[in-house]
């Protein structure tokens, strides 16, 4: 509960309407897509201003109130959830775009515009921003940033960081920073905007992003392959790597690609069934065609590919698109225990042979369902609830499998989250993957911008050891 003299001061700030109280408002606000998890926050405020910001923020440091920086919500990590009486702030109403300007291409929004809109703006003006996911239509720039989405482009355009030129944050000290103003170039020490890319709200709120926007995509031919083995996989991705400029190299199971057909609608790609299905994109061009066919023909050949379709117009390519990007959506009907797991692609076969035996091994009652961007090196091994089994005890079997594959992890170098961020979900995984010294740095780090740790407490890692 606030007390009603702090409640008055957040009133006075934001506007009496822009203070939600509601049970309804504080369930759709506490939680993200994350479903362990019960939404208990004090209150959330939405302020239309960064000054607004700011002096929440002060306010907060005065009561020693925890505050949890809210965008769309649609993280998969517990990273947005407030479970223990925080005040939520949400962007939703800082969403406008600020600046934009063609020489530079780059724009400046407000952190709470969603990422479809700000794709729309950039296609207006005959540019493209380049990061996109099935979330792209509910999640906000803030929270991409805040956790440096990934998606389906990185191949070709790397993560949400590549594309941050200039941040406006609050810190949690409620101090206001300016950082890199849309540069290029600028070599002045420390570069504070990196901190703040995916620090997942733990050192500063992120109200205002510039963006640096490129130029617009040609049209892309989408090729799905029926893949034999995890390894054949691999080897496909180092065959078609070497030859075409991928925009994506995605890959799922039989398992997911059942279900996506089963709750969807949609249909198979082929007639042919095979245990994984990759799915390749690159930019239409003749040239570039007869290179993929051909390519498919070697895989063939080897035995790696048991069959593939090649998309014939726009409609076809997103319709192969769907089978890939509805998998996460149609998935959530199990309650799935994520992980979001990454090695170099260099060590991807030695990695997927040893994580695949690993899995069989310690999940045998449990259905396993695999996809992910497989040319980043990233996988998301999804563990599906079975419907009679309480879901703390499911995740409690699924959290002790979870350190097994730490250790794997830890022993290939890799990450226990390649872009869905640590939150609440990942905290007791992150020794596997970040050493005590940098765990250290990272609570210093924390205390300088947030120095009474009032923001997103005990999210990444906790505070005080
Ligand atoms: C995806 O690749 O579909 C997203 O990261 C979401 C997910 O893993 O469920
Ligand atoms: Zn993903």
């Amino acid at each position: 509960m606030l007390p009603d003299q702090v409640l008055s001061q957040l009133k006075a700030i934001v506007g009496p309407q822009h203070v939600l109280l509601e049970s309804e408002d504080l369930q759709r606000f506490g939680v993200d897509r994350t479903t362990l998890w019960q939404a208990n926050p004090c209150a959330v405020v939405l302020p239309s201003a960064v000054t607004m910001v700011q002096k929440i923020i002060r306010l907060a440091n005065d009561c020693n109130l925890a505050v949890v920086p809210s965008g769309g919500r649609t993280g998969l990590s517990g990273g947005a959830v407030a479970s223990d009486g925080e005040l939520i702030i949400a962007l939703d109403r800082i969403n406008t775009v600020i600046d934009f300007n063609a020489i530079d291409r780059a724009v400046t929004v407000g952190a709470g515009m969603i990422t479809a809109d700000l794709q729309a703006f950039a296609a207006k003006h005959d540019l493209l921003y380049p990061v996109d996911f099935a979330a792209a239509g509910s999640s906000q720039i803030g929270g991409n940033i805040a956790t440096n989405a990934g998606g389906i482009n990185v191949i070709r355009y790397g993560m949400t960081r590549d594309w941050v030129i200039g941040l406006k944050v609050v810190t949690g000290a409620g101090d206001i920073l300016d950082l890199n103003q849309g540069l290029l170039k600028n070599n002045t020490g420390y570069d504070f905007r990196h901190l703040f890319i995916g620090s997942e709200g733990t050192l500063g709120l992120i109200c205002e992003a510039t963006l640096q926007l490129t130029r617009p995509q040609a049209d892309t031919t989408v090729m799905v392959l029926g893949i034999e083995t995890f390894a054949a996989i691999v080897e496909v991705l180092e065959v078609f790597k070497t030859k075409i400029e991928l925009t994506a190299f995605e890959f799922f199971s039989q398992a997911a690609l059942d279900k996506v057909i089963k709750r969807q609608g949609h249909s198979a790609p082929f007639a042919t069934q095979a245990p994984f299905y990759a799915l390749i994109e690159f930019e239409t061009r003749t040239q570039v065609t007869s290179v993929a066919l051909a390519l498919f023909e070697q895989c063939a050949a080897q035995g790696w590919v048991l069959d593939g379709v090649v998309s014939q117009s726009l409609a076809q390519t997103r319709a192969l698109w769907r089978l890939r990007e509805d998998i996460s959506e149609t998935l959530w009907h199990w309650q799935p225990y994520k992980n979001d797991i990454s090695v170099r692609v260099s060590k991807m076969s030695d990695f997927l042979a040893e994580v695949d035996q690993l899995v069989a091994a310690r999940y045998p009652d449990f259905e396993i369902v695999w996809y992910g961007h497989i040319g980043d090196g990233n996988l998301h091994l999804n563990i599906l609830k079975p419907e009679d089994l309480p879901q703390t005890e499911f995740f409690e079997r699924c959290g002790i499998v979870s350190l097994e594959i730490g250790e794997l992890l830890a022993r290939y170098g890799g990450s226990i989250s390649a872009e869905h961020g640590v939150g609440l979900l990942k905290k007791s995984l992150l020794p596997y993957s970040r050493s005590p010294v940098e765990i250290a740095l990272m609570r210093s780090i924390k205390k300088t911008f947030d120095p009474k740790s009032i923001l997103n407490p005990g999210k990444v890692f906790d505070a005080l050891v």
